[in-house]
């Protein structure tokens, strides 16, 4: 039984989403994760990813590591007793671990899919999105569940902490260059650190999570209408607020940067920051020169994605 999910960027809103303002993220299908599941004669349940180096037994994982919780969770949401045994799960994966792309969501998708098949069952897309959600705890903390619920729906999707994402329809396509900094993204402190800073000045990081809401309801907005060029300018602002929050980088800066350089319409970081990706939103035919001059400012990786 296979499954497979795709990856994640967040276009608009990270962060101030945590704090109950919109965010709007849209799949990336040029990179996946695929996750199969067979039968074996062996006794026990293995697990291999690769990508990861987990090549281990289900009994030998630690009750609360991501892969091994979305099993347990699983076959108790089924109310199902775990599988005995004689069976082998295969993830493999094209998304760039912990770089804001979502790979921790799409291998928990992809796995309670695959596994759902597997025992011949079904369940809605609300139910895996849930599952897959409880998930995103151990990974981030105190995630907003934007990345379970774009991946599960693998649809553009319009995003408040504790609402079902809304799905927006995007008048005019549109072309994002996505840049890596090959950095290792750590959502979880980027996160933290926010907390830690809002709290000692609640008033004035209060005010910028009202500015992103604006930005996000902007955004929204002209994509729907069929604007896409006006959203290069919030883009802009939006990145100016994330540096503000401290989670941007050297590293990051100097992508965004260098896309504006090329022609890029608008950029900026995207996801939890410090490493991770930067998006560059540019014209079509201006794909291919922005996304090398991210290369040569130093990305490790450049995806060219059309939205639509
Ligand atoms: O780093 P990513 O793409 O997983 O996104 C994190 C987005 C945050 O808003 C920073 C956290 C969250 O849970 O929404």
């Amino acid at each position: 039984m296979k499954s497979s999910a795709p990856g994640k960027i967040i276009l608009f809103g990270e962060h101030a989403v945590v704090y109950g303002r919109p965010a709007l993220a849209i799949p990336v299908m040029q990179v996946q994760v695929d996750v199969e599941v067979l039968d074996t004669s062996r006794a026990g349940i293995f697990i291999n990813a690769p990508k990861i180096n987990l090549h281990a037994e289900l009994d030998a994982l630690p009750a609360d590591h991501p892969i091994a919780s979305v099993i347990h969770n699983l076959f108790s949401t089924l109310d199902l007793p775990a599988p005995a045994g004689g069976l082998e799960i295969n993830i493999e994966s094209t998304i760039p671990v912990a770089a804001g792309l979502g790979s921790g969501a799409a291998v928990s998708v992809a796995l309670i899919r695959a596994l759902v098949l597997y025992v011949e069952r079904s369940l809605s897309d609300e139910q895996v999105n849930n599952l897959a959600y409880e998930v995103e705890k151990l990974h981030h903390g105190t995630p907003s569940g934007i990345d379970n619920t774009v991946i599960t729906y693998a649809k553009p999707v319009y995003f408040i902490k504790g609402k079902p994402g809304e799905r927006f329809k995007v008048g005019k396509p549109f072309t994002i260059v996505i840049g890596d900094t090959g950095m290792p993204a750590p959502t979880k402190e980027a996160v933290g650190d926010v907390r830690r800073l809002w709290l000692k000045d609640p008033i004035r990081f209060e005010a910028i999570f009202n500015e992103i809401s604006q930005i996000s309801l902007i955004a929204r907005r002209s994509i729907e209408s069929g604007m896409p060029e006006m959203l290069g300018e919030i883009m802009d602002h939006n990145h100016a607020f994330l540096q503000e929050m401290s989670v941007s980088s050297i590293e990051l800066d100097r992508l965004v940067n260098a896309a504006r350089d090329a022609g890029a319409i608008g950029a900026k970081l995207s996801g939890g920051g410090r490493g991770g990706n930067m998006i560059a939103l540019v014209k079509k035919e201006d794909a291919e020169s922005v996304a090398q001059a991210i290369m040569s400012a130093g990305a490790k990786q450049t995806i060219i994605t059309e939205v639509s």
